[in-house]
């Protein structure tokens, strides 16, 4: 099974899908990671772990769709089979979506359908909730609106800021998104309508 990662920063959500590769944990290769920047840790940390690394700029397209067809035509030819976004801001067209149907995953750093879209962890402090979490979900046409595959819930506390709290939380997806992506290559998820059902899940 063949995994791509796209990212644009930090890049330690795609670390921890390439590690769980590299033990043996997940059982498939990482056959590219896709950065829409330059200069951005992702890119070290692919560089440290043998991944091969893409740059697409851009700026060499003038449209969303554009663009997105040229991941894809990457993507097809690598013979990619699972696409793990990872810290990538962008919004990623309909042609993208349709080559890769139920393929598509992304982690957001909150409990979803709550403070999905920017910045989840000050609206999470602001609106006051006692838990948070992370949510590993399919992409659709919306923004964080897919369904869920798996999520993972962190306590509020009242110190906390949204730095203290990303920190805990990226602890949570650290541990989901390889999970999320093992079930997937072990053939254990099923999509029934809006629900996706994990096979003999050890919750
Ligand atoms: C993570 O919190 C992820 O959930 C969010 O952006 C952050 C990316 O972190 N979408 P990293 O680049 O994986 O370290």
């Amino acid at each position: 099974m063949k995994i791509a990662v796209l990212a644009s920063g930090r890049g330690s959500n795609f670390e921890s899908i390439a590690k769980a590769v590299k033990s043996g944990k997940i059982s498939g290769e990482i056959a590219v990671l896709i950065v829409d920047r330059k200069n951005i840790g992702a890119i070290e940390r692919a560089e440290k772990l043998g991944v091969n690394w893409i740059y697409v700029d851009p700026y060499g397209y003038s449209s969303r769709e554009d663009y997105d067809r040229k991941i894809v035509s990457i993507l097809k030819h690598l013979q990619v089979d699972l696409v793990c976004l990872a810290g990538y801001m962008r919004i990623v067209s309909e042609v993208f979506i349709e080559s890769f149907p139920n393929k598509i995953m992304n982690i957001h750093p909150a409990l979803l359908p709550s403070f999905p879209g920017l910045k989840p962890h000050e609206k999470a402090i602001k609106y006051g909730v006692k838990v948070t979490g992370a949510t590993v979900h399919f992409v659709d046409n919306g923004i964080d609106t897919g369904s869920i595959i798996v999520q993972a819930v962190v306590p509020v506390s009242p110190q906390d800021t949204s730095s203290s709290l990303s920190q805990k939380v990226l602890e949570l997806e650290h541990r989901i998104y390889p999970q999320a992506v093992k079930w997937f290559v072990d053939g254990r998820i099923e999509i029934k309508g809006r629900s996706v059902i994990v096979k003999n899940a050890n919750y």
